[in-house]
């Protein structure tokens, strides 16, 4: 499916130039104030990022079909140069990178595609997206008015367009692409860089027009996008943002989710109660699109982390999390928040809503059309209490810090903060007891040799590798006189290095003598420590490794990487000696690397040694597995916890980096949703691994006898490493009485109830599963949160019988929230809710 450089050229030309014939100014997809219009109708478009690369072609169907299930319409991914072009002139589409697959999947889907072309895409992705060859173009300047930068761009962007021209991808073509993005949030860059910033800004706005793809363009933070370029909003909260026109539609080209993980961060999560009123807070004042960043995050495979340090594991608390499953609550409640969204809709498009203050911090945003459609969002802004508000003639509650939506501008079907669906929680469990039984290889600890380059002074690490691995040694020798006091009295001299980063680890005569890190806030490092150092002529080798390029930040294509000294030897009989300017010389990458020892093939190039010879807790140490792929769908991981640094592949794919050893710093307090959201709010793992579990796509495992190769860096136990699974452990609804149900849509659909429509507590394991038992149930006052629930001042005695009568045994269930199905009303005229969870197995 992908496009293939060689065989089909003549063939993707001659397509190309006919289709480059066809009247691609005939544009289906066209905008206003209101809306994105797409063969003449007027949309509210709901979307969300899924990057291609962050996943396998075997995950793209069912994450594509879970965000159509979740009410999507449109799905959005950026371009990665790097992954298409990785070096220059070559281009590869396949696996993982089949761009035109993914978007014909999604197209198959009936959904529509946002493409962000970038080519730079920021996104914690290696580089921001470019490639690491782009650097070495002669006179070249990133992301400003500079001839060989625009001649790339222009290349790689138009390359693209033709690319999906050639396949009919365009909606003007009939197929799903209804909008592309040049550049990524360069507004900031141009405020900071000035005249040529704005040129830049003006030709990339005329080049990605002038490519003629028949549908709009957008520039995210971007204040100044010149016409017909649409300007859009990026952020946690968007609601105060207005395009640069009146007649542009408002538009959210990055709602997070949540937020990145960094190694040596703590784990953000943004509650879905808050991210809902965000999207509220956008719709009633006027949005027209809005796309989940990220809608499934997945993993950064490889190597093509970003930062430096940006984990493996770009879950982001996603409503697909990293492994393609439904993070309950958050997708099931976005899901009902679209339902609501899309009864409004035509309202929403009609016109501008009319908005009235029903209180000091509550607020009507109301939107009539001229048929008569009426739609209505009520906000109450309050952080902490509870509003009771009159609107049209009637009473409406609402919690703190949230909006209702009444699309019929009555009955409320949806409050953000009334969440209806369950709360899943996932575990983590051992695939089996019996542990991998290994191999080891110990990898060379550098030695000069014919690769080796040397020069006097210190190089910068990326110049130098080019980044075609983490990896780079710097040795030097030192010669100690016999006659050194340290030599007798035992105070061994002092070393210090200063590298510009990212992790250093310092060998001694080959022995590790110490591992310094830096971090995404400062790369910089410095090692200092007392030297072995013996008579005569002693080894240093520093082995520099680079945790991710950065992707961000100004200039960062002028970032520097390693051992840029001083290098320094203190407490010698002549005081300090400077190794910085004596002679070094310079190995790229390990010996393992070159012999290619994840892979088969390369893994029987050396002797691996078994049994109690197996090196434990060893530094620079290769390990070498087979195992069998376990029964089943499951998800898989690794549980690396046991080890230090380093990187690991599966049947010669990699998983990426691993780095369980640096601990998670940053403050985990209790978090409420309510208030304004930043990244820092609420985290998990503080004073744990910022990442433990690496996923191990199912797609890369054979039924019997894969191969699963670890290198470890700074000593670890390969012991405790294992398989597992990922499934559900428990399920749990946590719903008050008052929770609106979508009682017009009910209407409509089924009509009217005999009865009032009362809120269903709803249970679900995963497919295959059966709730075993319940573990907590509650109909009165009950306290706490999934996992960790207890009993209120008021409780239904008969809480339990319901759920163990309608549940236990079943995969699915629910229980009606009303006081005869608990035997009666524990406490009348208090607000009940009921707080229930069941275990799934
Ligand atoms: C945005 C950027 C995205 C991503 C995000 C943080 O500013 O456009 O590419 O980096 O921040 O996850």
């Amino acid at each position: 499916m992908g496009f293939q450089p060689t065989m089909k050229t003549t063939t993707t030309s001659l397509v190309f130039f006919l289709v480059s014939l066809l009247p691609l100014a005939t544009c289906s997809v066209s905008y206003d104030s209101r809306a994105i219009i797409i063969n003449g109708q007027r949309r509210i478009l709901i979307s969300g990022s899924i990057h291609y690369p962050r996943s396998t072609p075997q995950m793209w169907p069912d994450l594509i079909q879970k965000a159509k299930d979740g009410g999507l319409d449109v799905i959005q991914t950026y371009v990665f140069w790097n992954g298409h072009e990785p070096s220059q002139g070559q281009y590869y589409f396949e696996g993982k990178y089949d761009l035109v697959g993914f978007i014909k999947l999604v197209k198959q889907a009936g959904l529509y595609v946002n493409l962000r072309i970038g080519p730079y895409v920021c996104a914690e992705w290696n580089f921001g997206g470019f490639p690491v060859w782009l650097k070495y173009i002669p006179g070249i300047s990133f992301r400003t008015d500079n001839e060989p930068f625009k001649a790339a761009m222009a290349g790689f962007t138009s390359k693209i367009v033709e690319m999906m021209k050639a396949e009919g991808l365009f909606e003007s073509q009939g197929g799903p692409i209804i909008l592309s993005q040049i550049e990524n949030e360069f507004g900031p860059v141009e405020y900071e860089i000035g005249a040529p910033g704005w040129a830049y800004t003006q030709w990339a706005a005329n080049m990605a027009v002038g490519l003629g793809t028949g549908v709009p363009w957008v520039m995210c933070k971007q204040d100044n996008a010149p016409d017909p370029i649409i300007n859009t909003c990026n952020g946690f909260y968007c609601d105060n943002f207005y395009p640069n026109q009146p007649y542009k539609p408002k538009m959210w080209t990055e709602a997070w989710t949540g937020w990145y993980t960094e190694f040596g961060g703590a784990v953000p999560h943004r509650p879905v109660e808050d991210l809902a009123f965000s999207v509220a807070s956008f719709i009633q004042k006027g949005g027209a699109f809005i796309n989940y960043y990220m809608y499934h995050g997945g993993t950064n495979f490889g190597r093509t982390a970003g930062g430096p340090f940006i984990a493996t594991s770009y879950d982001y608390d996603a409503p697909l999390d990293e492994y393609g499953l439904l993070r309950q609550p958050k997708w099931g409640h976005l899901k009902d928040l679209h339902r609501a969204i899309k009864m409004c809709e035509p309202a929403l498009v009609s016109g501008n809503p009319t908005i009235t203050w029903l209180g000091n911090y509550q607020e009507s945003h109301v939107f009539e059309s001229q048929s008569g459609a009426c739609a209505a969002f009520l906000a109450n802004y309050d952080q902490k209490t509870f509003a009771k508000v009159a609107f049209q003639g009637m009473h409406y509650n609402l919690p703190p810090w949230s909006i209702s939506i009444l699309p019929d501008c009555k009955n409320t079907v949806f409050n953000t903060a009334r969440v209806g669906v369950q709360t899943t929680q996932m575990i983590m469990t051992p695939v089996s007891n019996d542990g991998f039984s290994w191999v080891s290889y110990n990898e060379e600890t550098a030695s000069y040799d014919d690769d080796s380059i040397t020069t006097v002074g210190l190089l910068e690490q990326i110049n130098v590798t080019r980044d075609v691995t983490d990896y780079l040694w710097y040795m030097t020798d030192v010669t100690i006189d016999p006659d050194e006091e340290f030599l007798k009295n035992g105070k061994y001299p002092v070393l210090s290095v200063l590298s510009a980063g990212h992790a250093l680890h310092v060998f001694i005569n080959y022995q590790l003598s110490g591992t310094v890190y830096g971090s995404l806030e400062d790369p910089k490092l410095t090692f200092t420590g007392n030297v072995n150092l013996w008579a005569g002529s002693n080894k240093i080798s520093l082995l520099s490794i680079a945790v991710g390029l950065p992707n961000v930040g100004s200039h960062f294509e002028t970032w520097n990487a390693g051992v840029l000294g001083p290098v320094m030897l203190n407490g010698l009989n002549e005081g300090r000696r400077d190794l910085s300017w004596q002679k070094w010389s310079y190995k790229i990458g390990l010996k393992g690397e070159a012999l290619q020892l994840h892979s088969l093939s390369g893994s029987s190039s050396v002797e691996w040694v078994e049994g109690s010879l197996v090196a434990q807790k060893e530094p620079l140490t290769w390990y070498k597995t087979t195992f069998n792929a376990p029964a089943g769908e499951d998800a898989l991981a690794l549980d690396m916890g046991s080890m230090g640094k380093g990187q690991v592949w599966i049947n010669d794919q990699s998983i990426g980096r691993y780095w369980p050893a640096y601990k998670a710093d940053g403050s985990c307090t209790n978090c409420s949703y309510s208030g304004t959201y930043d990244e820092k709010k609420c985290q998990t793992n503080c004073g744990e691994s910022s990442q433990r579990w690496y996923h191990v796509p199912r797609s890369w495992l054979n039924p019997t006898g894969n191969t699963l190769v670890v290198l470890e860096e700074s000593g670890g136990d390969p012991y405790g490493i294992s398989l597992v699974r990922r499934t559900v452990g428990s399920v749990c609804a946590d719903v008050s009485e008052w929770q609106p149900t979508l009682k017009n849509w009910h209407i409509k659909v089924y009509g009217r109830p005999e009865r009032p429509l009362r809120p269903k507590a709803h249970l679900s394991c995963a497919p295959g599963q059966k709730i075993s038992s319940i573990k907590f149930a509650s109909f009165g006052t009950p306290q706490g949160v999934c996992g960790n629930f207890w009993e209120g001042a008021c409780h239904a005695h008969k809480s339990y019988d319901a759920f163990e009568t309608n549940c236990v045994g079943q995969q699915w269930c629910f229980v009606t929230i009303s006081p005869e199905v608990f035997g009666g009303d524990p406490c009348p005229n208090t607000m009940k809710k009921v707080a229930v969870e069941a275990i799934c197995q």
